[in-house]
This record gives structure tokens, C-alpha cells and sequence, in this order.
């Protein structure tokens, strides 16, 4: 009972390119492990140099760190501002007039900001907000489409010392209001509209709701984005395009503490509440400018481009702070990949000439499933370096990520890490790790992973089990806002000083971590531990299979049966027969044990707004009960309707 098994062998290895390796920020296996020998061996001083060199302080820290179990203080004494250092730091060299921001809107305008137009926008958007009464400590809701301004408003709040909260556009407006009074927010930023699927999607009425339960929201700020109708509120509302437009494009950036709170970021948990993850200033923004660094092995001529949005963790580390804090030029999307066509993405890889390109285990296996015939009508030679992020990744979709879009040219970096990670933990670095397709491969500096059995004692080699995190990280969360009790429990309350992840891990005789999913996706087959992702990538392996979520259901004999819900490539028949090849795949990838009791077929899985299958609701399709909890954050409805339908 104390480790998950782990059966799902890999054994293709794919080293860095010579050409990649020798204009890599940093080449080679053994300057990995001196580095990170360095790390961990003294902390730090490893850390209080790379904080000196690579942050902009308005005062020098005076102590690296304080750890008091489970709580963790870095940089102490100094000071510093978070939009400086993502803007004005390179306003006096050659970055100023270069591309900060490319932004593709969905119907096909093209709006590029330099370094210096950025912070000029930022500037004005302060002014702006400090005129509207927000003040340093304040806290600011952001609810907007993926456009030029949610960047700028993320950086005019942290100009001020205000911390924003980034509420996804895609969540209800009671969500969007649970977020508003736990945060008790004074302002909120939105927009009429942004555009999806060809339309214009609403968000004000979202706004209007939440805001009526929210006596804390003062001010709302609106983008004028669409041009479609929106209700206003006389002296709470105002135009984006009146207020910034005419506010002054000069602000001095406002100094904050080194734990000065940069932003809280909701994510759910295992209760229907979600939690407000707290992310303060140098420590976040040291760990994702160096993860930036290495792990995209960022450029000066790189045009980077990260598919998530701004209201995810990944938006505000790998298309904020961290990529802006290098210099880089970062394309940002308003809309979907299917529209006007499938290969929107891979033209826009084409247009922007992408060099860098990073995106979700889950939007890949779409792609597969559109068809190869996309990618292939498009130029993808500018790209250089692939990434992802989210979730596991089979290593069939892998393998098809490699070919068809890294053309089995551009390394591939599998990152591991969390909201609350704050940064990339586990992940190659492209000049450095040879890969292993479904493996994030090795910790980044400073971070002490391990795998360990219930006890807290580390598993072998090869043995699944939990993992750990064993030091604390510039990068990590400080605590849930409003909850402390909360952070202790979750993270800390099993092991008392190493951070607990929730995630299922094995490393292998290689010292590769394998991710094995949350341990909560967990099923007990026959005193088996089995991880649903193992089994997923078994049946995504097999051709005829787009997608697979696998459960563990009640069963009296074997106290799990595993139910796996399997979405088939659009020309393949439902047949029984095609059922029991399945299983007999599964049976042959894994092991009999593994053997899947029951297949059913869906036309679509349920996901979150993320792209994360909702478990949780199918397990409870596959016990045959109603659906109970928060499904606030389900992306489609109506496929938990079709998938009851489904039921034999
Ligand atoms: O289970 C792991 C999975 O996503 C979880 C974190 O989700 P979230 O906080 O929404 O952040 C997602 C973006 C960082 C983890 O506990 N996860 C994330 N990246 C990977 C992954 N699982 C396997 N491989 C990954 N590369």
C-alpha cells in the first residue's frame, strides 16, 4: 500500500542537437551538475548572486533567507518593484525599442509594443488606477480576454505595490465574485468583450453580477475591446479608453518589500473552496526570470509564444514576469486554435516566425486529432525549442509533437511544476538533458525533489511514490491568502518540512522524475496501485484513440474496477469489438492487471477551462451517481449530459 506502481516503460532518449548545445545559455551535463551540486550545497550563496545580478533592487536585501518551517522568507530588507524590473531595467540599452509584446487578435489585427511603448502604457494605466483611489497594499481584480491590456494591467497594479488577482474570463460570475470578496478587491479591470470562436464573448454582465455582491469593488475599468452593447453603472464605470488614454505616460515605479504581495492566484483544491495562492515580489520574480532563462534558454532574437492565458499561473510566470523580466519579444493570442481554421496556430508560428514555442499535453493530443495535414500547410522553420506544461504527457503525443512540429529538430522541454510552485521545478534544459518523451526529466537549481513512500521515506529507484519537495525555493508560495491554516494542512501537514506536491512520482536509475498524476487520480486495482495516466497513454498509444480519461469505480471483488471513457478518432466506428481490443491494448502495454473493466465511448471528455479532465465527475459517472461539488471551472456542460447519454 505505501507506493503507486509504476509499468509504464520509455526507454527512447533523445539528446540535444551539437547545433543547440553549443549556443546554449548553458551546455552540457556536466556544467548541470556543477551548478546544481553549487545550489544546493550552498544555497545561499548561489542564490544571493543570482539575486544581486539578475534583480534591479531599490535596496539591497540584507539576509537571503528565513525558513521557519512551514513558512519562508527571502531576500530580507530588500527592495525592489516588480514592473521595473520586467520594464524599465531595459529602457537604457538596446531592448528599448525592441518588440516587447506581438499580439495577434482573433479576426486578425496585429498590435506591436517596444519595451518603451510597454512602459509608457503601464505608466498611464497607474496613474490611471491611482487616480481611481488604488493605493500600495490594495487589491485589484483582473477579468479580461487575452489582449495587450491585461499585460498592462498586471504591471500598472504591481507599479503600484497593489497586488492583482487574475480571474480567467472563461469563469462564471460567481466565481469571479467568490474571488472579488475573499480578495477584497477594491477595482476591477475588464472588458466589454474579447473574441472567440468569430464572436464577440461578453464579460461585463459577468462583472455586473459579481460586483452586486461585492460592496467591496469601488471602480470598474473597461476595455472597449468589441464594440458590442454593455449596461454601465454611472460613477463606478469607466472607459479604459477615456481614463488611461489621457492619464500621463510617466510614473515612478513605487519600492515594496522583498515579501511585499505581488499577486494572489486562485486554484482549486480538494474542497469545493478554491484557494488563493500568495505570491510575493523578488523571490517569484528571481525564480522566473532564471527558469525563463534556462529552461527556454531565452534569446535576444527569440519571439517566444505561450498558448496559455493570463488567468493561469503559466500565463502570469511564462508570459509576464519571466519572459518580460529577460527581454524577450512574447506573441500573445486572443483566440481559439481552430479559428478561422485549424492550423490558425501553425500559420501564426509562420507569420511571427516563432523560435519558441509552448503549449498543453492537452491542446497537442487536439491537434492530433485534427489531423497532420494542418502543421504540414505551414512554414514552422523559424522554431527552435518546444514546450509543455499542465499534465503528463503520453508518449505518443509526444513523439507526434516532436515530428510533426519540431520536425525531430527542437528539443522538447517537459515542465513540471504548480500555481503554488510559482515556477518550473522539473523540466530539461534543452542544451543540457537528454530527453525521455513522457518524462519532465530533472530538478532546476535549488530544487530538492524526492520521491517518498507514506512515511516521508525515500522510495528506490524505479518505486512510485509522492512527491516531495525538500527545501524551500525563492519561487514558492507563502502561504493561501486569508487561510494560513490551510497552507500548513495542505502542503506541510504530512510532512513538516518538505513541501508535499499532491503529485504521484517515480525516479528512475537515471535520476529522471516521472510524473504520475495527482495522487488523488490514484485507483487500487487488486491491491494494485495503478496511475490513470499510465493508463491513458497506454490507450492514447493505440491508433484509433483521440483521447482517454481513466477512473477507478467501486468493485466489490477487486475494491477498484477501472472505467476508462476513450474518444476515437472521428472516422472510427463505436464497436464492440473495438472495445475488447482495448482492453487487450491496455492488457498488452501494461499487464493484464491493468485490463480496463469497462470502456465507454464519448464524443468528448469534460475538461476545466484549463484543459484539465474533470476526474472527479467521471468517477462519479462511472459509480453511476449524480454529480455533486463545484463544476464552476467546467469547461463544457453539456458533455457530462452527452456522456450519460452515452451509458449503455
Ligand atoms: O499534477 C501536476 C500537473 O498539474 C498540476 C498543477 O496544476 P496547476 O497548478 O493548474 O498548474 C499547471 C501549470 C503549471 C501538478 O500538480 N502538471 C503540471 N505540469 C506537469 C504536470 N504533470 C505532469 N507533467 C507536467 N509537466
Amino acid at each position: 500500500m505505501t507506493t503507486i506502481e509504476s509499468l509504464l516503460k520509455e526507454e527512447r532518449r533523445f539528446e540535444p542537437s551539437a547545433a543547440f548545445t553549443a549556443a546554449a545559455h548553458l551546455s552540457g551535463g556536466a556544467a548541470y551538475d556543477e551548478l546544481y551540486r553549487r545550489s544546493l550545497e550552498d544555497p545561499e550563496s548561489f542564490w544571493s548572486e543570482r539575486a544581486r545580478a539578475d534583480l534591479l533592487w531599490s535596496k539591497p536585501f540584507e539576509q537571503v533567507l528565513d525558513w521557519r518551517p512551514p513558512h519562508a522568507r527571502w531576500f530580507l530588507g530588500g527592495q525592489l518593484n516588480a514592473s521595473a524590473n520586467c520594464l524599465d531595467k531595459h529602457l537604457s540599452g538596446p531592448r528599448r525599442n525592441k518588440a516587447a509584446l506581438i499580439w495577434e487578435g482573433e479576426p486578425g489585427e496585429i498590435r506591436t509594443y517596444t519595451y518603451l511603448q510597454l512602459h509608457r502604457e503601464v505608466c498611464k494605466a497607474a496613474n490611471a488606477l491611482a487616480a481611481l483611489g488604488v493605493e500600495k497594499g490594495d487589491r485589484v481584480a483582473i477579468y479580461m480576454p487575452m489582449i495587450p491590456e491585461i499585460v498592462v494591467a498586471m504591471l500598472a497594479c504591481a507599479r503600484l505595490g497593489a497586488a492583482h488577482t487574475v480571474v480567467f474570463g472563461g469563469f462564471s460570475a460567481e466565481a469571479l465574485r467568490d474571488r472579488i470578496l475573499d480578495a477584497q478587491a477594491k477595482l476591477v479591470i475588464t472588458a466589454d468583450g474579447g473574441f472567440r470562436r468569430g464572436a464577440a464573448l461578453p464579460l461585463k454582465p459577468a462583472v455586473d453580477a459579481a460586483c452586486e455582491q461585492a460592496p467591496c469593488v469601488q471602480n470598474v475599468l473597461v476595455v472597449r475591446r468589441c464594440g458590442n452593447p454593455v449596461s454601465w453603472v454611472a460613477g463606478r464605470d469607466h472607459w479604459w479608453q477615456e481614463v488611461v488614454e489621457r492619464a500621463l505616460p510617466v510614473r515612478p515605479a513605487t519600492a515594496v518589500d522583498s515579501e511585499h504581495l505581488l499577486f494572489t492566484l486562485y486554484t482549486s483544491g480538494t474542497t469545493g473552496k478554491p484557494k488563493g495562492i500568495v505570491h510575493t515580489t523578488a523571490g517569484y520574480l528571481l525564480y522566473t526570470q532564471m527558469t525563463s532563462r534556462y529552461v527556454f534558454d531565452l534569446k535576444d532574437e527569440d519571439v517566444y509564444w505561450c498558448t496559455a492565458d493570463c488567468g493561469w499561473i503559466t500565463g502570469h510566470s511564462y508570459i509576464v514576469y519571466g519572459p518580460l523580466q529577460c527581454g524577450a519579444t512574447v506573441l500573445l493570442y486572443e483566440g481559439t486554435p481552430n479559428t478561422p481554421h485549424p492550423g490558425r496556430f501553425w500559420e501564426m508560428i509562420g507569420r511571427h516566425r516563432v523560435t519558441v514555442f509552448y503549449t498543453a499535453p492537452t491542446a497537442i493530443r487536439t491537434f492530433v486529432k485534427w489531423g497532420d495535414e494542418h502543421p504540414l500547410r505551414f512554414d514552422l522553420s523559424s522554431l527552435r525549442l518546444l514546450g509543455t506544461v499542465g499534465e503528463p504527457i503520453n508518449p505518443e503525443a509526444w513523439m507526434w509533437y516532436h515530428r510533426l512540429i519540431g520536425k525531430e529538430r527542437c528539443p522538447i522541454v517537459d515542465t513540471w511544476w504548480q500555481t503554488e510552485t510559482g515556477g518550473i521545478l522539473i523540466s530539461p534544459l534543452p542544451g543540457v538533458t537528454a530527453t525521455k518523451p513522457g518524462s519532465a526529466t530533472k530538478p532546476f537549481f535549488g530544487i530538492e525533489p524526492e520521491v517518498v513512500n507514506e512515511k516521508g521515506e525515500a522510495c528506490a529507484a524505479d518505486h512510485g511514490g509522492l512527491l516531495v519537495i525538500k527545501r524551500p525555493w525563492p519561487g514558492m508560495l507563502r502561504t493561501v491568502y486569508n487561510d494560513d491554516q490551510r497552507y500548513r494542512e495542505t502542503y506541510f501537514g504530512r510532512f513538516p518540512t518538505m513541501y508535499f506536491t499532491g503529485d504521484g512520482a517515480r525516479r528512475d536509475k537515471d535520476g529522471y522524475f516521472w510524473i504520475l498524476g495527482r495522487v488523488d487520480d490514484v485507483m487500487n486495482v487488486s491491491g494494485h496501485r495503478l496511475s490513470t495516466m499510465e493508463i491513458e497513454s497506454a490507450l492514447v498509444s493505440h491508433e484509433a484513440v483521440a483521447e482517454a480519461a481513466v477512473v477507478g469505480r467501486p468493485d466489490a471483488l477487486t475494491g477498484q474496477a477501472i472505467t476508462a471513457f476513450v474518444t476515437l478518432h472521428s472516422k472510427e466506428p463505436k464497436l464492440d469489438s473495438m472495445r475488447e481490443a482495448l482492453k487487450a491494448h491496455v492488457a498488452k502495454e501494461i499487464g493484464a492487471f491493468a485490463r480496463p473493466a469497462e470502456i465507454r465511448f464519448a464524443e468528448a471528455l469534460p475538461k476545466t477551462r484549463s484543459g484539465k479532465i474533470m476526474r472527479r465527475l467521471l468517477r462519479d459517472i462511472a459509480a453511476g451517481q449524480q454529480t455533486v461539488g463545484d463544476t464552476t471551472t467546467l469547461e463544457d456542460l453539456s458533455v457530462l449530459a452527452r456522456l450519460r447519454e452515452d451509458e449503455d
